[in-house]
């Protein structure tokens, strides 16, 4: 059943085209506007919101925090995001105008669970993005988005965080067409290169040998920092924690902008940094920022493993690695950019001799609080 790959993750890694397919199927109209009638949250509801709050765990909850920014640029509705887990014990302020939305790939999470469980009892609506048909979570929310990524069995979530993006895109677009907001070109533009994201994961998907390659003699490190800023920061977490569950290594995320309130200090001689660069036509001075922090890092001996778009030379340079990901509007980037840093973590804990799809001390949901 692992259909001639040697572990469940490498197979849901190479489904990851047509899980992203899946979940747009049937949601994008003949004229190119989002249709989710299956969210039975009526549109008079989704005009009255004005405060959407994200709670998630894991990998779902870096999912959130790139939602975040989607729904702040494309809707202008405050969006918080925050983990399940912290959410309901510092009484947060929600009502019947708020805006729940709940991600989870199992649908069973506990910590989801009871922060979707305070915020339905304080008035608010809740949408569950969800992969798993009938759990619990969509059972005990108002609406659901699923995913359809179909069943995800390794431990370490690949393509469920693929399609939990997409959702999430799908949910601020819908808000955004909804409410009609200033960016309407704009979103009915990246619903048409949302159609097509599925072509370029797959293109991704195959350069990936010397990503491989690179994992195989990284295989006796100790620590790999992960750099990135916008919605490159929640990419760099998710590798961080991709390493973490799967390599036993000690790897950390952070904003970019960070580095020189501490993390910096970390830097030493051929110490690995993983750099998610943002796309230098989108946020140029992001691009632009984040190429004098590779600077300054390899300055100070990092090597430095650079994730650029297509045609971005002014990491050159400075990249003792490149890994080239396709040039995509700046919000859909972390489709394409994850996806090195799954394989990367999935050769390293191979490269290791750790079991894939069985981390240690995991479990695939985690029923308990
Ligand atoms: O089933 P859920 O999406 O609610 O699970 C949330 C986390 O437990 C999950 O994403 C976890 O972090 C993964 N093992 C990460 O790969």
């Amino acid at each position: 059943e692992k259909g001639g790959y040697d572990y469940f993750m490498l197979k849901e890694i190479a489904e990851q085209p047509k899980a992203v397919a899946d979940t747009l199927l049937g949601r994008i109209d003949e004229a190119g506007r989002l249709t989710l009638d299956e969210v039975r949250i009526p549109d008079h509801v989704l005009r009255e919101v004005d405060k959407v709050v994200i709670v998630a765990c894991g990998t779902a909850y870096h999912a959130g925090m790139i939602a975040k920014y989607a729904i702040e640029h494309w809707t202008r509705i405050p969006c918080e995001t925050e983990l399940a887990s912290e959410f309901r014990y510092r009484d947060p302020i929600l009502d019947q105008r708020t805006l729940v939305v709940a991600i989870s790939q199992s649908g069973e999470t506990m910590d989801t669970l009871m922060a979707l469980r305070h915020a339905r009892e304080q008035g608010a609506k809740v949408l569950a993005i969800c992969n798993t048909n009938g759990s619990t979570i969509p059972r005990e929310s108002d609406a659901v988005l699923y995913t359809h990524a179909g069943p995800e069995v390794a431990v370490a979530s690949t393509k469920a965080f693929l399609t939990q993006l997409v959702a999430c895109y799908l949910v601020a677009l819908y808000l955004g067409q909804v409410r009609g907001t200033k960016w309407g070109d704009e979103i009915r533009s990246v619903i048409r290169e949302l159609s097509q994201i599925s072509t370029e994961v797959e293109k991704v998907l195959g350069t990936m040998e010397p990503v491989r390659e690179l994992a195989r003699n990284l295989a006796d490190k100790n620590t790999v920092l992960f750099l990135g800023r916008h919605v490159g920061y929640p990419v760099a977490l998710e590798g961080a924690l991709k390493l973490k569950e799967l390599a036993y290594m000690h790897a950390e995320g952070f904003a970019a902008g960070e580095l020189k309130h501490g993390p910096i200090a970390l830097i030493e001689e051929d110490l690995p940094v993983v750099v998610v660069v943002p796309s230098p036509r989108g946020r140029s001075v992001l691009h632009d920022k984040i190429v004098s922090n590779i600077q300054e890092i390899r300055a100070r001996g990092a090597r430095t493993i650079v994730i650029a778009e297509e045609g971005d030379e002014a990491v050159v340079p400075y990249a003792d690695h490149l890994v080239r990901i396709p040039a995509t509007p700046t919000l859909l980037q972390p489709l394409v950019a994850t996806v090195p840093l799954q394989v990367f973590a999935c050769e390293l804990a191979t490269a290791r001799g750790n079991e894939v799809d069985q981390p240690r001390n995991l479990a695939k949901s985690v029923t308990v609080e």
